[in-house]
């Protein structure tokens, strides 16, 4: 995945804005504030092609990103706490489920998780709708940057041990940090080879 063959294709509020079902697509999925948008800037190698910031319910639409012709890899409002009205991100939540569970070429979700805070329960239900809709997911552990070693290896136990309830979920994790570059490419290779 290299910088030239990302483009932003359209930011979709409702599911009849999707585009057409045509080909394979992969999506981040986390809590508010998790680092997804970040991590696809990260991908791309282009600082700002999905927006960031420091308050939670930055990203309000599902994000289409066009990945040269193949692929499609979609940025989506974060679930849990939100800095805006309780109406507006209800309807987001809506849609992020309605996404999930019923897109048929979404080939796999990346459920980011901060590495400082282990999965929530939040996140857990997030892992039961994907188990229920079927659509395989991995585990992304995201600001690798931010925590000790000795740390982060309670909060991959942790996690590791939620996996083994969720029959949809891959069973090895990714570490991450957008900010140093860790588990950048790993994470592009994945992408590169789902089809
Ligand atoms: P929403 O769109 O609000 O759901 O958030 P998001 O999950 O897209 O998070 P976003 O990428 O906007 O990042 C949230 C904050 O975390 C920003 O201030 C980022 O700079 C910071 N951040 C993201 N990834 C990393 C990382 O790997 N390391 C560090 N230190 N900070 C990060
Ligand atoms: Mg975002």
């Amino acid at each position: 995945m290299f910088a030239g063959e990302v483009e932003f294709l359209k930011g979709v509020v409702a599911m009849n804005g999707l585009p057409p079902a045509d080909r394979a697509e992969v999506c981040f999925a986390g809590r508010s504030n998790v680092g997804k948008s970040s991590l696809i800037n990260a991908l791309t190698g282009r600082k700002g092609i999905a927006r960031t910031s420091n308050t939670p319910g930055r990203t309000q639409e599902i994000n289409y990103f066009t990945v040269g012709t193949d692929h499609y890899v979609v940025d989506v409002p974060g679930y849990g706490f939100a800095n805006a009205p309780v109406a507006v991100v209800e309807k987001w939540q809506n849609l992020l489920k309605n996404y999930l569970s019923g897109r048929p070429t979404l080939r796999r979700v990346f459920v980011l998780i901060d590495s400082r805070h282990g999965p929530k329960k939040v996140d857990e239900e997030i892992m039961t709708l994907l188990d229920k809709a079927a659509v395989t997911f991995q585990v992304v552990m995201t600001k690798t940057d931010k925590v000790r070693k000795t740390h982060l290896e309670e909060s991959l136990a942790v996690t590791r041990k939620v996996l083994q309830k969720h029959p949809a979920a891959y069973p090895e994790l990714i570490l991450t940090s957008s900010e140093k570059g860790e588990g950048i490419s790993t994470l592009r290779a994945i992408i590169a080879n789902i089809d």
